[in-house]
């Protein structure tokens, strides 16, 4: 099973194929399932804006559409396209609903990080109160 810092990793490299043309933000996703696996996501934008897609929903569709529905954890990276990052980059309103959707709110955790030796991490009902399921 993948340590964080493994899976920041991860979402470091799925953050290169990040299409951005349009907010040159690139984010990186790597989500964990069960069985071990490790499903990479990044943000896919588009010219009509409303169809795109944030790098935790490709990550969760992905693995969804291929069969895996139990997740451990989830980390995340994100920022300025084509340099390091250097803020945090937490799931947005729309993303934490989709983790809603098919994590246990207190079990399931998200990690952020602006590098693999600089994490934190959260449990998704911290970061979802009351959260609708
Ligand atoms: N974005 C993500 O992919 N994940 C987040 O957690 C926050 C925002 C994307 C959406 C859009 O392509 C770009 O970042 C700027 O909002």
């Amino acid at each position: 099973m993948a340590s964080d810092a493994q899976l920041v990793q991860e979402a470091l490299r799925a953050r290169d194929h990040a299409y951005v043309p349009y907010s040159r933000f690139s984010v990186g996703a790597a989500l964990l399932d069960a069985q071990g696996a490790i499903w990479h996501g990044c943000n896919i934008e588009n010219a009509a804006y409303t169809p795109t897609n944030c790098a935790e929903r490709t990550a969760f569709f992905k693995a969804v559409s291929e069969g895996s529905t139990d997740f451990v954890a989830i980390a995340v990276v994100g920022g300025a396209e084509g340099r390091p990052i250097s803020d945090w980059c937490a799931p947005c309103g729309v993303c934490r609903q989709v983790l809603r959707e098919f994590c246990d709110p207190g079990s399931f955790r998200v990690v952020l990080a602006r590098s693999p030796q600089d994490m934190r991490g959260y449990l998704l009902k911290e970061l979802l109160p009351m959260g609708f399921g």
